[in-house]
């Protein structure tokens, strides 16, 4: 039986495109548990793979799709039977492996997850993975010891994938939360999303510097790293902690911070304050 799929591929001339296509099982590359795709995620990361950009993709022809959930429709591994829902993120599927971009997907029975209970295949594919690195981040927070108590948080990238999500699960579970963002135009959706308040990005870096500054933030869900980084962390107060899980802004502050703190990772004394990130 033939599925169809979304196959990217590269001309000659090393340009890419991208069409449906009829597959059959054969092609697919190897794995253990055969998978039948109810739906997919589009994150940034497959608009990356879709254009050829940042050399994610090694060999064409391809099919994208960072995640996807749906149902077993064969398997060689005693964790999954036929039927049963499954949820994939990660482990450079989409990239390096076929990906979600399909009716049907054949993958390596640890790179899966069973559908949580609760959870419809769709619902799990709208929250995605820029849903689960919010979560991650939040959950890190909280192994910090953040709670609704601690003070105001601050989530940047606040208008991006990852920073929208943040916000509405940082606001649903009782924080209050300031929404960093470039786009005015955004503020109203921020807020119903649960945001407090809303802190311009081009306001908030023209804020005089000072080496250590008011302590403002209890926690901070940063996703754009760079200079944004390296600003709000001379504003975290004492105890607080950072879930930094991206640069979109780029990398240079950060470089700047890792100097400061060479231990990287664990507790970082930033001047007197402590913080974590
Ligand atoms: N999405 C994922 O699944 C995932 C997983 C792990 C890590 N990450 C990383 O997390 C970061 C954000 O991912 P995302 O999917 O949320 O991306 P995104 O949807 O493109 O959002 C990034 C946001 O960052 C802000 N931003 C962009 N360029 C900026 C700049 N030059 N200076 C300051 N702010 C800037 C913008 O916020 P405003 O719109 O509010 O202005 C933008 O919406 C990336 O570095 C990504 O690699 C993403």
């Amino acid at each position: 039986m033939t599925f169809k799929a979304l196959v990217t591929d590269k001309s000659a001339d090393g340009k890419l495109s991208s069409q449906v296509q009829a597959l059959e099982d054969e092609q697919l590359p190897e794995g253990e548990v055969l998978v039948d795709i109810d739906w997919a995620g589009f994150n940034y990361k497959d608009g990356l793979c879709l254009k050829g950009a940042g050399g994610l993709v090694r060999n064409f022809p391809h099919v994208a799709g960072i995640d996807f959930a749906g149902r077993v429709r064969a398997s060689d591994d005693e964790r999954y039977n036929p039927g049963q829902e499954v949820v994939l993120t990660g482990w450079r599927v989409g990239e390096h492996h076929w990906g979600g971009f399909s009716q049907r997907a054949r993958v390596k029975a640890g790179w899966l997850v069973p559908l949580p209970k609760g959870l419809s295949g769709r619902e799990a594919m709208i929250v995605g993975t820029a849903g689960l690195t919010a979560m991650l981040a939040i959950d890190r927070l909280e192994r910090a010891g953040l709670t609704p108590t601690s003070g105001e948080i601050l989530v940047t990238g606040a208008g991006g994938g990852v920073g929208s999500i943040a916000v509405a699960m940082l606001a649903k579970l009782g924080y209050s939360v300031t929404a960093l963002s470039g786009r005015a135009e955004l503020s109203e959706a921020l807020r119903a999303f649960g945001a407090n308040a809303i802190l311009d990005r081009a306001a908030f870096m023209e804020e005089a510097d000072k080496p250590l500054e008011a302590a403002r933030w209890a926690g901070v869900v940063d996703a754009v790293g760079g200079a944004v980084l390296g600003k709000l962390l001379r504003q975290v107060k004492y105890g607080g902690a950072v879930a930094a899980i991206g640069n979109a802004a780029g990398i240079e502050s950060q470089h700047q911070c890792v100097a400061l703190h060479p231990a990287g990772g664990g507790t970082i004394g930033h001047r007197q304050r402590h913080a974590t990130l």
